[in-house]
């Protein structure tokens, strides 16, 4: 059994998540998106083994890289990948940047789906393209795909590429093997290139699967692209890593060609060497990670309960999307960082409308999550 309960030391002036904040010295840090968790014993010997040569020249991924990549992508999600169709990026945010990029031209239209991880939407906006967006809807306390809306949208606006998530961060769905024939059809319809953002698949609880949508069919192997990493899997962010497979020879070659030419492509040796070790060793840990996850969030729903904190269902990632506008207040988050020292996302990184959402990471020891809670329910305006 690993023991996720350890609380870490994490204390050093280059962590962005635990960055001291002047006048509070009790902060409880529960927005970016990595862990309060050590990574894998086998992961910190890989690199302190890289460390230890004391070499560190430019690298590339080899058989053993590729082999433990599909072997993951096989064991964990069924899916069948040639490992001749995966670009190395140091990162998915850059590596959705150069998709962009290289796939559309300035001024083509682009659709999201809001809420969504913001700096997807920046750099569609950012490559001067038009951002579309369609908003989820909440169907009771879950979010759901507008079709329609979807679809009229690509209309109006000859939408050239959809960059999904899934499983989405922040509205938390793993989308079911129905809701991504829908997506794909109404793709394949109008022509467009499907850049799936499956950073999270590794974060999914009991009851829900999750399906890359490029294995449903050959014909959206052909049209979509996956951007995968090892990074929030295995709390090793900091090493800058992504695989993003691309099925379509022409497509492949023309975002390789487009990387190339920006300098930033391919993977650092200690993003490598911590890739493939946490790929070929990782199975039991990540599972045992999953199921203490899934403690933490029952936690959170049934404290919360009968709150004004609605929180939104959570399928999958570790970033629970919590409702606060029956609290009233201005800015919700700023709300919590000054009365209870607990700094969450704000819910406008991922929707301007988000104004009355929070983003609360629960990737920590379950005693911290207590104590978020204790502090949150001690305070009369969330009763
Ligand atoms: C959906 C999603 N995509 C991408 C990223 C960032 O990936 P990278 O650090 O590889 O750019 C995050 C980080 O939180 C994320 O949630």
């Amino acid at each position: 059994m690993f023991n996720f309960d350890e609380l870490i030391d994490r204390n050093t002036p280059e962590d962005l998540k635990h960055a001291k904040i002047e006048g509070i010295d009790d902060l409880i840090p529960m927005w970016v998106a990595d862990m309060d968790f050590r990574t894998p014993d086998e992961v910190v010997d890989a690199l302190v083994e890289q460390a230890k040569r004391g070499v560190y020249g430019y690298s590339e991924a080899d058989e053993s890289y590729d082999r433990a990549l599909v072997s993951w992508y096989k064991r964990r999600y069924g899916w069948d990948v040639d490992p001749k169709t995966v670009l190395k990026m140091p990162g998915v945010v850059l590596g959705i940047s150069d998709l962009i990029n290289a796939l559309t031209k300035v001024n083509d239209s682009i659709l999201i789906f809001e809420p969504l991880y913001g700096p997807i939407g920046r750099a569609v906006k950012g490559s001067g393209r038009n951002l579309v967006v369609s908003d989820l809807v909440m169907k009771g306390s879950r979010y759901e795909i507008d079709f329609e809306d979807f679809e009229n949208k690509v209309r109006e606006n000859d939408v050239k590429m959809l960059i999904f998530c899934n499983p989405h961060n922040p509205a938390g769905r793993v989308w079911t093997r129905e809701e991504l024939l829908k997506v794909g059809d109404i793709c394949l319809k109008n022509h467009m290139v499907i850049v799936c953002d499956e950073i999270h698949a590794d974060f999914v609880y009991s009851g829900y699967k999750h399906i890359p949508i490029a294995s449903l069919s050959d014909e959206l192997k052909k049209i979509t692209i996956t951007c995968t990493s090892a990074t929030k899997s295995f709390n090793i962010a900091g090493v800058q890593a992504a695989n993003i497979v691309i099925a379509d020879d022409s497509m492949r070659r023309a975002v390789d060609k487009y990387a190339f030419s920006t300098g930033a492509f391919g993977l650092n040796i200690m993003g490598l060497v911590a890739t493939r070790a946490a790929y070929t060793y990782g199975d039991k840990w990540m599972d045992e990670l999953v199921a203490y996850l899934e403690g933490n969030i029952e936690l959170v729903k049934t404290r919360l309960a009968g709150t004004k904190l609605k929180v939104t269902d959570i399928e999958g990632t570790y970033l629970m999307w919590i409702d606060a506008s029956a609290m009233g207040m201005d800015d919700p988050s700023k709300f919590f960082l000054d009365n209870a020292h607990i700094r969450f996302s704000e819910g406008t990184f991922f929707s301007k409308k988000a104004t009355q959402f929070i983003r609360m990471n629960i990737a920590c020891p379950r005693s911290v999550v207590n104590e978020a809670l204790e502090r949150m329910l001690a305070l009369p305006e969330v009763r």
